[in-house]
């Protein structure tokens, strides 16, 4: 696992990291002394020249990984932003699709908490790009939990869970907020009791894990089959790694660029391939990790200095739906978490090397907020199950 970005970490400020191939605003109708003629045909030609540069050769970046990427759509050099079609499943929990239709049941079932008002949809609301627009979670009773509503989109995808990655698979996340006092608060044997006395879940239990019983096992398994459904692969960024040239703007582009160039946003060093995560954790600074007992993140689970305040990289896919942002929900926009960014972080305490203050002009931190926005699916309405009595 790696633990805190790429192994070495740290910028590469080499000045032959950026290649620019466009004809580029240098090109301008020529000097005075030119004839009349000149004059009125060369920005045609001019223009033309560098419309075709920028179609046929695109803008040639050095990334993070200190490959040439070339921003045009479908370019090969794209390949790592290609999400694999179906996120991996263990061996003894395949995608079946009575396993799904059990676990969206139960996904959205508020019968699975104490007061049988809470359902995992509550917190992971479709939406609001299965987050729930709060700074951090209410929990049971509505009591304000410590960190925010993480989304389950494209979880299936991250071989670490939680904000300090004290789960391993969805299979092992899935009971933590039902058993959780601070969350649905549920006893465990009453539920198993209740599924069990219930006939249609006991028929759809036996459907999607025949001859097994209604336990913490079948249960978790149900409901991460059906979270590795809730995936983000459409969006208009994927389209255009596939070939759509009209997928992005202009602008999108641009901000793509800034994204993955580390002498710009440097922001794919952690949020890096088709995922938008290492799943590797950070100490990004942030204002709270200034107050007194802050939340130590990942250090509560691995204990190791560079791990105190550090939390997992979340993806960006579908970020522009589940705001606010970061643990603490201090960013409220993307502009917010850019500004963040680009200030190098608040708290310089144990910050990680590669929270360095950005050199980015206010054209290039829009850019990387549209590019953000590019990252979201077209939004499709999720088909709500039908609950047993
Ligand atoms: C009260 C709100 C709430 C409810 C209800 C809830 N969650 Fe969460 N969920 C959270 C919070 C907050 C976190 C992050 C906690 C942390 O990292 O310490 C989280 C984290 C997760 C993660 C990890 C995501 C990641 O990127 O690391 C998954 C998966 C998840 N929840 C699934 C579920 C499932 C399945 C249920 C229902 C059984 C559920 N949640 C119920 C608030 C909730
Ligand atoms: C040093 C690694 C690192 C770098 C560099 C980095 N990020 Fe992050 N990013 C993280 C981590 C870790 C978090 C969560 C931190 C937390 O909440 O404490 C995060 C959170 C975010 C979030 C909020 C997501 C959410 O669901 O709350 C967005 C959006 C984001 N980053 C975008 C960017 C952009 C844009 C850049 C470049 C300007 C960037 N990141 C650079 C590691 C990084």
């Amino acid at each position: 696992m790696n633990e805190q970005g790429k192994a070495g970490g740290g910028w590469t400020h080499a000045a032959d990291q950026i290649k620019v191939a466009t004809g580029g605003r240098g090109a301008g109708p020529g000097k005075p002394r030119f004839k009349l003629r000149t004059l009125m045909v060369a920005p045609l030609v001019l223009g033309a020249a560098v419309a075709f540069a920028t179609r046929s050769a695109g803008t040639v970046v050095h990334d993070t990984d200190g490959e040439a990427i070339t921003l045009q759509a479908g370019h090969p050099s794209l390949a790592k932003w290609r999400l694999p079609s179906e996120p991996p499943s263990p061996d003894n929990n395949a995608p079946t699709a009575d396993r799904v239709a059990l676990g969206k049941m139960l996904f959205f079932d508020p019968r699975l908490s104490r007061d049988g008002n809470m359902s995992c949809a509550t917190c992971h609301n479709p939406m609001f790009g299965w987050s729930d627009g709060l700074p951090v979670a209410r929990g049971f009773r509505s009591e304000a939990l410590a960190r925010a509503t993480p989304t389950v989109v494209n979880t299936g995808y991250n071989p670490i869970q939680m904000w300090d990655g004290r789960k391993a698979t969805l299979e092992d996340q899935a009971m933590g907020p039902m058993e959780a006092a601070q969350e649905m608060n549920m006893n465990l044997p009453a539920l198993f009791k209740w599924l069990n006395q219930n006939g249609a879940y006991r028929e759809a239990f036996q459907k999607a894990y025949p001859g097994q019983a209604i336990d913490s096992g079948t249960l978790s398994k149900a409901i991460a089959a059906y979270e590795r459904t809730v995936v983000s692969r459409d969006s208009p960024f994927d389209r255009w790694v596939a070939g759509d040239t009209t997928a992005l703007t202009p602008q999108q582009v641009r901000g793509f660029g800034v994204f993955i160039d580390p002498n710009k946003g440097n922001c794919s060093v952690c949020h890096s391939g088709a995922n938008f995560t290492d799943n590797g954790f950070h100490n990004l600074g942030l204002a709270s990790w200034g107050e007194n007992n802050p939340d130590m993140g990942r250090f509560t689970q691995k204990p190791i200095a560079r791990m105190k305040g550090a939390f997992k990289t979340p993806t960006v896919r579908e970020a522009a739906r589940t705001a606010p942002y970061f643990h603490d929900g201090s960013a409220a926009t993307l502009a917010d978490v850019v500004e963040h960014y680009a200030k190098g972080g608040v708290v310089k305490d144990n910050l990680s090397p590669n929270m360095k203050a950005l050199d980015l002009t206010t054209e290039e931190k829009a850019a990387l907020v549209e590019f953000m926005q590019a990252l979201s699916s077209p939004h499709t309405a999720v088909e709500l199950p039908r609950l047993p009595n």
